[in-house]
């Protein structure tokens, strides 16, 4: 009757949900307009909230039972798994796509996030994620459907040589994750320029390539600890921002928020990755933010003309770009909306 959160799936309220949580009273101090509310009404007035101060979402299918994600062995990982049964996982998404069918700031949904695990193969994920996909369309045809690939969403490359036939076309979305810790400690232990590198091949060849193909590509989750203090993760962002900003890639960093009410047993525990400070009251590393900003540009598609001559250099430390102001000037550092002019040719800086 109670899951391991403490939640009843009878009558689940807001306040039964948190009712062994603390923060049941922030959220009725802060939010007592849906406590009351069964979740999925809450839900949807979280996104109608969003909506109202115009934040577009993207609905996220994470894992089926409530909790942290994700292991090979927690049963959520892969068609078949022992809590995820495809029939139900249709059921769902044709759900939340009717429920939100009409709300124009829902944009795109997710079929799963970070498939995994023992079960998984490229046969069943074609099976799949064809059905769950002709699902989303069926029930709302106006979101963008996004699919995600293998072993944690890093592995997309399968479709190289087998593409994805749907019934709808001009809504397809590829997504990928790319974190540090995908590589272990490689920036640590090697040469940050050579990794890069190495990476980056790895990144075009697993779903990269996706792009050169007209796909749009979007890195749903990446990111890393923003006290600095961690070089595996410094290094990485250098190279990530470096390869966002010559593809152009669409990205969602992990995560905006400072804080979880409760994560892994703990309750409150902070989030270093997080672009808000644990209270979520303040920036946690301003410095960060500048430097995701730049890549809020578009450097490529639709507006962007063909053949133009404007080169950037992006300097993905700061976020800032190179700038001459004319050819006789020295090189220096400045906001990436000051394009530079010339024959010069891009090159991206890794360090
Ligand atoms: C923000 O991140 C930079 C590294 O990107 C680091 O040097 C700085 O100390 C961080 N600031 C805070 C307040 O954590």
């Amino acid at each position: 009757e109670f899951d391991k959160c403490g939640i009843s799936w009878h009558k689940p309220t807001v306040k039964r949900s948190f009712q062994n949580l603390e923060s049941i009273a922030g959220v009725q101090t802060n939010n007592p307009s849906i406590i009351d509310l069964p979740l999925t009404q809450a839900f949807q007035a979280v996104v109608k909230s969003l909506g109202d101060n115009d934040v577009m979402v993207i609905l996220d299918n994470h894992i089926t039972q409530p909790g942290w994600c994700c292991s090979n062995s927690d049963g959520n990982g892969f068609f078949g798994d022992k809590f995820f049964n495809p029939d139900q996982w249709i059921l769902g998404l044709t759900k939340m796509a009717t429920l939100f069918n009409g709300v124009t700031n829902v944009v795109g949904m997710n079929l799963r996030n970070e498939l995994r695990g023992p079960k998984q193969n490229v046969n069943d994920w074609y099976k799949y994620m064809v059905k769950g996909a002709e699902a989303i369309h069926a029930a709302n045809p106006d979101v963008l459907v996004i699919l995600s690939g293998l072993n944690y969403d890093k592995d997309l490359s399968f479709i190289q040589k087998r593409p994805v036939s749907l019934t709808f076309k001009g809504k397809l979305v590829y997504e990928a994750h790319w974190y540090a810790f995908t590589d272990g400690q490689a920036w640590v232990n090697g040469n940050p320029n050579q990794v890069c590198g190495q990476v980056a091949g790895n990144m075009m060849r697993t779903s990269g390539f996706l792009v050169n193909q007209g796909w749009p590509l979007f890195i749903s989750e990446f990111g890393g600890d923003l006290r600095g203090t961690n070089v595996n993760h410094n290094r990485y962002l250098n190279c990530f921002l470096a390869l966002a900003a010559e593809l152009d890639l669409d990205w969602a960093l992990w995560t905006l928020v400072g804080s979880y009410y409760f994560r892994q047993g703990v309750i409150g525990m902070e989030e270093f990755y997080g672009i808000l400070s644990w209270d979520w009251i303040q920036v946690r590393n301003t410095t960060f933010l500048n430097r995701i900003s730049a890549l809020q540009l578009p450097f490529r598609g639709p507006g962007i003309t063909r053949g133009n001559p404007y080169k950037l250099i992006f300097h993905p430390l700061t976020g800032l770009c190179v700038i001459r102001k004319s050819l006789l000037d020295r090189l220096t550092l400045g906001p990436a909306i000051y394009l530079m002019v010339g024959n010069t040719h891009p090159r991206k800086f890794y360090q």
